[in-house]
């Protein structure tokens, strides 16, 4: 990556003319194929470096363009990506530009008269208006084919935030090398998705996004929305922020500003604070608000720590079916006791004269099921769990929860 101060700027090479050749140097003891520039470039001075350093030569726009076009998921963020990469492209178009080798032959394309730059400004213009009329058309029909994927599919969650909050770092560790391979069918479609199992048997799909970043350069506003615009589909947000920014209060409002244009605003959302491992007052935790709703969540996707925290919490906010009440375990009941706490399930813990425990328990009740079956207790019986009255309560609760999420 290029940049940083120069000594002599050159306006036709943007950097200095020293700088200039020492890039060119080393482009071509490394034999590199492409030299990125942290900056904008004007077309000309994108064309001068190109011919110095005899490689593609990508401005700080071009880059931000090429990880768009990998990350667009969607017919619209796919259409609007290529959109702004034709606009960008068409600055470019100007005589002599064909200073590298241009791929493909135009012969028998052009038109009586037509000059090489004439046709590819025709074929250029052609593409965006079909390119436009295209993405009308995807407007369109947004709301209906919106409403068709939201019929019996498998939920969506999505991971948004700025760049280097550690979003990916975080989808490879919820997902890890194992899913991946054995989800050959998105694993060859896409990089950015895959099926996720929650401790309780349930399975979601799992969605990484394309980073914020500071100064996006105003004419790729439009494909960077588009290209985040998938959030609006999702069940759930997965909010990434790296706990040990300092701008980080600024940073959560700047991405929901996004996501409120983009209309993704009203999808639940839950703050992950990543990177706890980086401060010595942070602990792995899950914080609620005043109805017990989980909102922020502290982990390291690095380490590990919270990330399963991080699952039963995924599990309880998409299938929010959860049991809510007391479970009396005996001393001889270790393992099952241990089996709870692993599971996060356990609120709190009173031990009686007798001593028996009297674990208060919430999690998703697929799961409660499940243990109860495997240790061999009683859905409902007296020596194993006794469900509080509250539990209706606690039900009725979910079922509020499940209808923010499902619409
Ligand atoms: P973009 O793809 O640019 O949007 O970034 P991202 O949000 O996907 O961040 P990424 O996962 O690439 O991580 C950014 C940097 O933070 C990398 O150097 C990671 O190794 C590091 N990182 C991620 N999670 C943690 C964490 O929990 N602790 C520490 N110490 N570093 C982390």
């Amino acid at each position: 990556m290029l940049g940083g101060s120069r000594i002599k700027p050159d306006a036709g090479l943007f950097v200095g003319s020293g700088k200039a050749e020492e890039a060119a140097a080393a482009v071509a003891a490394g034999e590199a194929e492409v030299a990125i520039f942290n900056h904008e470039l004007s077309p000309s001075q994108e064309r001068n470096l190109e011919k110095l350093l005899q490689c593609r030569v990508l401005s700080r726009a071009g880059l931000i363009l090429d990880i768009f076009a990998r990350r667009a998921r969607t017919h619209e963020g796919k259409l609007q990506v290529e959109l702004a990469q034709l606009h960008h492209l068409s600055t470019r178009l100007v005589r002599g530009w064909s200073h590298l080798e241009r791929q493909g032959g135009g012969i028998g394309l052009r038109g009586p008269g037509e000059t090489q730059l004439e046709l590819d400004r025709r074929l250029v213009r052609g593409r965006i208006d079909k390119v436009k009329r295209d993405l009308e058309d995807v407007k369109r029909h947004r709301a209906l084919s919106r409403r068709a994927r939201k019929r019996n599919e498998t939920p969506l969650v999505s991971i948004v935030g700025y760049t280097n909050a550690g979003k990916s770092t975080l989808f490879n560790a919820m997902t890890g090398a194992g899913t991946y391979a054995a989800d050959q069918l998105f694993a060859t479609l896409d990089t950015t998705i895959r099926k996720l199992q929650l401790p309780a048997d349930q399975e979601i799909l799992l969605a990484d996004t394309v980073g914020f970043i500071r100064d996006l350069p105003h004419d790729l506003v439009a494909a960077f929305r588009a290209t985040l615009e998938e959030a609006r589909e999702a069940d759930l947000l997965l909010h990434v922020l790296d706990a040990a920014d300092p701008e980080r209060t600024t940073r959560i409002e700047q991405v929901n500003a996004v996501l409120q244009e983009i209309e993704a605003d009203e999808v639940p959302t839950l703050l992950v604070f990543n990177k706890i491992d980086l401060s010595e007052h942070e602990t792995a935790r899950v914080e609620r608000d005043e109805s017990g709703r989980p909102k922020r969540v502290f982990l390291s996707a690095k380490t590990g720590e919270g990330l399963d925290a991080l699952r039963e919490v995924l599990s309880e906010l998409i299938f929010p079916d959860l049991f809510e009440g007391e479970m009396a375990v005996t001393p001889a009941q270790g393992k099952l006791r241990a089996l709870l706490y692993a599971s996060h399930a356990v609120q709190s813990e009173r031990i009686d004269e007798a001593g028996i425990a009297h674990l208060q328990l919430r999690l998703p009740r697929p799961r409660y099921e499940r243990i109860c079956r495997e240790a061999g207790v009683p859905l409902n019986g007296a020596a194993a769990a006794r469900p509080l009255e509250s539990w209706e309560r606690g039900h009725t609760r979910a079922g509020r929860a499940s209808k923010g999420i499902r619409n």
